[in-house]
């Protein structure tokens, strides 16, 4: 069984485009690999140190997590903080990880572009930090988005290099976990590419039926077709897209056809549309609102990840520092 380690930033509230674009996934991957699931609040003072909504953020993924289907009892769910044990590993990687490399990152760069008043060395090493998450579980497979595929190359460049340097055999070259087909990217109601928070666009799991009829309501959308049989502008494409997912295959059909005589009524389609959503998101805001309020259970699942995740990271921390030499007296 493959061991599989998955990452997130704890920077606010998860959306349908993380829903369908990971989550999903991750909840019937579980079964088929060992899975650890981590929330990176290290990683996430780089760029948001705010101790006023740190622990509220970590908390409503953790949250999150669970209600959309991550299984405790089967997967391990940890927060990053929890395992100080990284920090170690982290601190033995930087010492082969050079600057050059580092500075060359582009989501350094890109980083240092936009906060110029905060280019801090948590950011410039930000990559060392995720391959000491890698690492630390020896993971085969690591999901990641096209943005973080850089970060998983250095996890392997850093590995290959630890081996090298000491002459082992220790650390194995993560790759990415593939989903395939099942990947859907969940589109924007602005008539833009993608949903994501940045953008202002999503439809968050935890969001209530009025708000999303609201937010479907007002997605962008044109004058309508001209002409039997037209290509459909972006924006309109875009809600056939989620259509096709939350939907049943005869009502996008249903659609399609409208669409192709000239009869389509945004409006219907948007009420469509809303229902279809909201049937696969009450159930989840439903359990969100259930986890929120079990201090209990929320302490319990994050002791018993945590006390997992440090055994494994207590034993490759011993093997690394044996390798290194670091020797007690
Ligand atoms: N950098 C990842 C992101 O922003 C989060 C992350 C941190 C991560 N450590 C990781 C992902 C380890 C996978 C594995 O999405």
């Amino acid at each position: 069984m493959d061991t599989v380690l998955s990452g997130i930033r704890s920077t606010g509230n998860l959306h349908l485009g993380n829903y369908y674009g990971a989550l999903r996934n991750f909840t019937r991957m579980q079964h088929e690999n060992k899975c650890f699931f981590f929330i990176a609040d290290y990683h996430s003072l780089t760029t948001h140190p705010d101790p006023k909504i740190l622990h509220g953020n970590v908390k409503n993924v953790l949250t999150e997590y669970l209600a959309a289907g991550i299984d405790p009892e089967v997967s391990t769910i940890y927060i990053q903080s929890d395992v100080p044990e990284v920090c170690e590993l982290y601190l033995l990687l930087n010492m082969h990880a050079y600057l050059g490399e580092l500075s060359k990152t582009v989501s350094f760069k890109e980083k240092a572009r936009k906060h110029k008043d905060n280019v801090n060395a948590g950011l410039l090493t930000y990559p060392t930090l995720m391959a000491a998450d890698i690492l630390m579980h020896n993971a085969d497979k690591v999901p990641v988005g096209k943005d973080q595929e850089q970060h998983l190359e250095m996890t392997r460049k850093f590995a290959r290099r630890f081996n090298n340097m000491y002459g082992v055999e220790y650390f194995k070259e993560p790759v990415a976990y593939n989903f395939g087909q099942e990947l859907i990217k969940i589109p924007g109601l602005d008539g833009s590419g993608k949903m994501g928070k940045s953008e202002g666009n999503c439809i968050y799991l935890s969001e209530d039926s009025k708000s999303i009829e609201k937010k479907v309501k007002r997605a962008l959308t044109d004058e309508g077709p001209k002409e039997p049989n037209s290509e459909k502008p972006e924006c309109i494409e875009n809600l056939f897209t989620i259509l096709k997912v939350v939907s049943t295959e005869e009502v996008v059909m249903h659609f399609e056809d409208k669409w192709n005589t000239c009869e389509i009524r945004y409006g219907d389609l948007k009420k469509q549309l809303a229902e279809d959503i909201i049937k696969v998101t009450a159930p989840i805001r439903e359990r969100i609102l259930d986890i929120q309020n079990d201090e209990a259970y929320l302490h319990k699942v994050a002791t018993e990840g945590a006390e997992k995740a440090r055994a494994n990271a207590d034993k490759t921390l011993g093997e690394v520092r044996e390798i290194m030499g670091i020797k007690k007296f």
